[in-house]
């Protein structure tokens, strides 16, 4: 009989969302948590003890991780500034890699991240741009493909989240350990509008703006405003804001030449989604999470499930973890690359270097990344 197959997990960090990536870990059927690095020793014990682990698989080194001839991944859930280097070490020792973003807060280490997974393409990687995971995203992926909004003109899609400082998260005030706003949230939007407009369109140009904390102490500059141009003519915004915002706004307004999608993650679940289509609504407006409507409209055929998922919560415990970690283990299990992994996601990061450089330069930034500059414009920082 075929031995089956179990991901072996060196899991790193086991925070608020490390905590609840690990019980998704636990849950699954072909994969296991076989050793813990947190710093936090008593964290650690306690979320071990909490998942029915046992605490003798807390280790007290990264080393002792990657060193371990069991561990199959290294799964990162550390503060952004060990995700650099701990990926990259991780690559070295032929692990592989499912990192929280940002991948990197350095850009040295991203592109080391980029040459590594390309000289290795047998292992592994993922950066976890969560907000692809929910349902909505994937329906409205579907319909932009199938060309029911016909070419997309216009995309916008906000980040607005004032992040998580509380007790021993207030880390991510610092600029040394959380890197840069970008990285810290909004790059979920910019992930998922390079999702929903590929293949039909790539970025070719960024042009920020961003403001410093006016709330909180952040030490970069936490607000951001960045338009991204397409290679079909298209442009996609984002207001960018993990400094303050009342709840979670991931707002999407989409407009195509067929049609319109629009999302508004802060009101109640029947309004938040209404699109329309010349070639699938006739051109109506409809509400496809609102089924009564749907049926008194006679487009019943076209609501969405009940258990459609849409990203409008900012507590780790209602994102769509399951489905990530689900992903990547199947992407280790069955040998294949995700559509989030170091080198195909590696657009998405370059938008958040560029953003940076655009703001503080005044200027539009190509891309793809002229990496030379980046690097003389990121040394000198
Ligand atoms: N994808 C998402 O939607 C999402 C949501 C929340 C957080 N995150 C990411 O998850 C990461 C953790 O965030 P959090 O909110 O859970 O923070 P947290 O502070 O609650 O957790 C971080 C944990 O790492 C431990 N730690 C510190 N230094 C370490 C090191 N060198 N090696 C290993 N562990 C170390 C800390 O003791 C802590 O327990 C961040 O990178 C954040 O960006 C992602």
């Amino acid at each position: 009989m075929l031995e089956k197959k179990i991901v072996k997990v060196g899991f790193v960090g086991a925070g608020w969302m490390g905590s609840v990536q690990m019980k998704r870990i636990v849950d699954h059927p072909d994969a296991e948590i076989v050793a813990l690095f947190e710093t936090n020793t008593q964290r650690g014990e306690e979320v071990l003890e909490s998942l029915g682990l046992s605490k003798d698989l807390l280790v007290d080194s990264f080393d002792k991780i990657i060193n371990n001839p069991d561990v199959d991944a290294v799964w990162l859930v550390s503060p952004n500034s060990f995700h650099g280097p701990q990926s990259i070490a991780a690559l070295e020792a032929g692990k592989h890699v499912f990192c929280e973003k940002p991948c990197a807060t350095k850009f040295d280490d991203f592109c080391r991240q980029i040459q590594l997974a390309e000289e290795k393409p047998e292992l592994k990687t993922f950066v976890d741009y969560l907000i692809n995971f929910d349902t909505m995203e994937h329906n409205l992926k579907n319909m932009i493909k199938a060309g029911d909004f016909g070419k997309i003109t216009q995309i916008q899609i906000n980040y607005r989240h004032p992040v998580n400082i509380a007790g021993d998260k207030v880390w991510k005030l610092s600029r040394e350990i959380m890197g840069d706003a970008i990285g810290m949230g909004i790059i979920h939007s910019l992930s998922t509008m390079v999702t929903l407009m590929s293949p039909q369109a790539k970025p070719v140009g960024v042009y920020a703006t961003n403001l410093e904390s006016q709330v909180r102490g952040f030490e970069v500059e936490p607000i951001y405003n960045i338009l991204i141009k397409f290679d079909n003519g298209a442009t996609g915004f984002c207001f960018g804001n993990i400094d303050s915002s009342n709840g979670y706004d991931a707002y999407h307004n989409i407009s195509g030449t067929e049609g319109g999608f629009i999302f508004d993650s802060q009101t109640d679940r029947t309004h938040k989604v209404r699109y329309y289509s010349n070639k699938t609504t006739d051109g109506k407006w409809i509400w496809p999470l609102d089924r009564e409507k749907c049926k008194s409209e006679g487009v019943e055929e076209l609501c969405w499930p009940d258990d459609t998922t849409t990203p409008d919560s900012g507590n780790v415990v209602e994102h769509q973890t399951d489905r990530c970690v689900a992903h990547f283990i199947e992407c280790v299990k069955d040998n294949k690359r995700s559509f989030l992994d170091f080198r195909h996601s590696s657009i998405v990061a370059e938008i958040g270097w560029a953003a940076q450089i655009s703001a503080a330069t005044g200027k539009e930034v190509a891309l793809p990344l002229d990496k030379a500059e980046a690097k003389k414009f990121f040394d000198a920082q």
